[in-house]
């Protein structure tokens, strides 16, 4: 989601007449677009803030932003903990940046120095903003991502989303099916529905749901494959899984995150499913589409988590077999319930129980990439790889695929979903040829 909402305001800055350069000191302008998520992400703008600041001394005028959810977290502190920040706006306000930066402009012909804090808009503004400026892509990429859905009223008890995203919303279909149709329009054959819970999308007026929207989707001319990111376990609904079964255009792929394989943990959690209702929904999904290849989320060290419900996670780690996964040290968040319990798990059981996890997920990640040795996948080519006389692109499960050709056809190929015969697989990748020669 923050590089739908990056892309969004690099597009609304090209409006306003600004084009992306290659590195800071070539900039006009600096936009740290922000994570809240864990401290970690949120302790990094401060030290990227640092980093600019030689930048700042040597060019006055250079306008340095915070976006995202830590400026939305900290908003008016920011500008008094970082007098070099000149704007901070959290991520229902981006579509307001070349306002903003008239404002600061205006400040500045008149002799004054103009700091804006932008934190207070309704994801429905929001919207009607997404659907009031036209997708203008910056490059040409045949991938995008489109926002159908906002914020999470679940309140899982470690995370700051429903904090600093709001009040779960949806997009209306019609809006979204124009935004699709404009995309298609300018070349774009996959599209990625996003949300923070994306399956929870809800035409307020039609009652549709995601299934339906997919389907909608899918009868756009152009539009090759289709995603949806993220869901949650609890708001699956039979017709989605079955959704997996016939709209061909739908990608077997799911990120379906757990964050822990422990029914005490998930409780505690406020995850609102129990680890056997996972189990359930994961054989729900590969019934209807067997080669479905998951994802998911894992947080290892959540408060009270136990010897005993860290197994747990293992053993269903094992039960799924995951092709792909995020894992995380739990991380305690202001303001959110699990931060204030008393019985935290030290960091250094949390680091052992993390690395155990990850190796066992790489290795099943391995596993997953080497399967596809030896078969043929259609791999939708997005662009040059960094080795030369490489292009990259994706299978259908998200793999990221790299395959020889000669430069001069790079171009050609940029966009087209062809069939091509795997030869390699790597931890995170595999490589291989043009089936067809
Ligand atoms: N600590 C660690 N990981 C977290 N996540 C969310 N909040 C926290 C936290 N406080 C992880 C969850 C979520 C992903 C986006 O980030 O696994 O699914
Ligand atoms: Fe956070 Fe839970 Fe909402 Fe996901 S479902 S955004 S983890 S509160």
């Amino acid at each position: 989601m923050n590089v739908y909402d990056s892309e969004r305001m690099a597009e609304a800055l090209s409006v306003a007449g600004y084009q992306p350069v290659d590195v800071p000191e070539a900039a006009d302008m600096v936009i740290l677009n922000t994570c809240h998520i864990r401290e970690k992400a949120a302790e990094k703008v401060y030290s990227e803030l640092g980093r600019l600041k030689p930048l700042k001394q040597a060019n006055a005028d250079m306008i340095i932003g915070v976006a995202g959810c830590v400026a939305q977290a900290e908003g008016e502190e920011m500008i008094h903990r970082a007098p070099l920040v000149d704007m901070v706006f959290g991520p229902q306000t981006y579509q307001q940046l070349p306002d903003m930066i008239s404002d600061l402009d205006a400040g500045r012909r008149d002799g004054d120095r103009v700091r804006l804090v932008r934190t207070e808009f309704p994801a429905e503004e929001k919207f009607a903003a997404l659907n009031a400026a036209p997708r203008r892509p910056i490059t040409r990429a045949p991938t995008a991502f489109v926002t159908v859905q906002e914020g999470c009223d679940k309140f899982c008890t470690f995370c700051v989303v429903p904090y600093t995203r709001g009040a779960e919303v949806s997009r209306a279909t019609a809006d979204i099916v124009d935004e699709a149709n404009a995309l298609a329009a300018q070349g774009v054959c996959e599209i990625t529905l996003l949300g923070q819970n994306v399956n929870a999308w809800q035409d307020r007026e039609t009652g549709l749901r995601l299934d339906g929207l997919l389907e909608a989707l899918a009868q756009i001319e152009g539009i090759e494959r289709l995603r949806f990111t993220t869901s949650h376990p609890r708001d699956m609904d039979a017709a989605l899984i079955a959704a997996h079964g016939h709209n061909d255009k739908l990608m077997p792929y799911l990120h379906l995150p757990v964050q822990s394989g422990s029914d005490p943990i998930l409780k505690a959690m406020n995850r609102r499913h129990t680890r056997a209702q996972y189990l359930d929904l994961v054989a729900a999904f590969r019934n209807a589409r067997a080669d479905l290849a998951l994802s998911s989320d894992f947080i290892v060290g959540f408060p009270g988590e136990t010897d005993a419900d860290f197994d747990a996670t293992m053993d269903l780690v094992a039960a799924v077999s995951y092709a792909q996964a995020f894992s995380f040290k739990y991380s305690p968040r202001p303001g959110t319930p699990a931060a204030a319990e008393e019985n935290q798990v030290d960091e250094d059981i949390k680091a052992r129980r993390l690395a155990r996890l990850q190796a066992r997920l790489n290795e099943q990640q391995e596993a997953f990439n080497r399967e596809k040795l030896e078969t043929v996948l259609p791999v939708l080519f997005e662009k040059p790889s960094r080795q030369a006389d490489q292009m990259s692109g994706r299978s259908p499960y998200l793999q990221p695929v790299h395959v020889r050709v000669a430069e001069q056809h790079f171009d050609a190929l940029v966009g087209r979903i062809l069939p091509v015969r795997i030869t390699g697989a790597h931890a995170n990748s595999l490589s291989g040829e043009l089936a067809d020669g």
